[in-house]
């Protein structure tokens, strides 16, 4: 498929999806939500690709938010649209059912941060800012903001986060849980790859199972979450893939696993 606002590369089992609006630190505009919407279909629906990483075009931005000159003619339904809109385009990152990597190569703000908190995991180069600047625009975030970040850091960061609307550095990012690994912006496509390998190593169909089990678990109260990964644990039996796995390790040597 064509898009307009983002390119989309695919090799060895990895899609790369680069958000590509340079002139405007890639800020999400309505054609890029559905470029991004798109994309992810075309990557979940193609069984050759099996993690994706998600990057922004150039040295200094990831994406800059929700284009604001998009925002500044909202009124309050409209407004509400839009919200919905892209927490619509946001949930289906979130749900894809593949391993999907943030690699935050500079400003992750606003919807920009949102659609980082919607993947499974973030790297970030050591030079990134990010945070949720939208108080400062007199709004709050809407693309899933308040919600992902306060479960991914916890309700207490996500306050300072979204009441100050300060920028934070990467490395506080990563003190702080909102990303999972920092690197010098010269080894950042490096360290993200060497992430990717290790889940690309792993055997398929417990990776995908796993994700389903923390995403689907976390907005469940425990037990019901426990009783989910007992039926997924029960599904990853019947497949050859656990044969595999476990066959190897008794013959000492590395699995190769089918996907199946
Ligand atoms: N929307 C539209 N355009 C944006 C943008 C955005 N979110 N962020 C940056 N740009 C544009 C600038 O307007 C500028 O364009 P011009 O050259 O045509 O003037 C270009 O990108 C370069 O930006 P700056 O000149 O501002 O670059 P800088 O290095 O001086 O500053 C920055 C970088 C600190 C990231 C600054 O651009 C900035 O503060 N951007 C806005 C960040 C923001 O508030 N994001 C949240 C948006 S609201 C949101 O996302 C709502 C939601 O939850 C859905």
């Amino acid at each position: 498929m064509a898009y307009k606002n983002l390119l989309l590369e695919s090799a060895d089992g990895v899609a790369t999806i680069t958000i590509n609006r340079e002139k405007v630190l890639n800020a999400l505009n309505d054609e890029t939500l559905t470029d991004l919407s798109n994309a992810f279909d075309e990557c979940r629906e193609d069984a050759d690709v099996r993690v994706v990483i998600l990057t922004g075009a150039g040295e200094k931005s990831f994406v800059a938010g929700a284009d604001i000159r998009e925002l500044a003619k909202m009124n309050p339904l409209s407004a509400k649209d839009l919200a919905y809109r892209g927490q619509q385009v946001l949930a289906k990152v979130e749900h894809m059912g593949k391993p999907t990597v943030a690699m935050i190569n500079g400003f992750a703000l606003g919807g920009g941060l949102e659609l980082a908190l919607a993947c499974n995991l973030r790297t970030a180069a050591t030079t990134a800012r990010m945070g949720l600047p939208e108080v400062s625009l007199g709004i709050i975030p809407g693309y899933g903001g308040t919600q992902r970040l306060t479960r991914v850091a916890g309700p207490g960061v996500a306050r300072e986060w979204i009441l100050t609307g300060d920028m934070f550095t990467a490395e506080e990012a990563h003190r702080v849980g909102v990303v999972n690994r920092i690197f010098p912006p010269e080894e950042l496509l490096a360290g993200t790859m060497k992430m990717v390998e290790s889940i690309l190593s792993r055997g398929p169909i417990a990776v995908r199972f796993a994700i389903e089990a923390i995403s689907r678990g976390s907005n469940m109260p425990q037990r019901e979450g426990e009783i989910l990964e007992s039926d997924l644990f029960g599904l990853a039996a019947s497949t050859e893939d656990m044969h595999e796995g476990m066959g190897a390790f008794i013959e000492k040597r590395k699995p190769n696993f089918q996907g199946k």
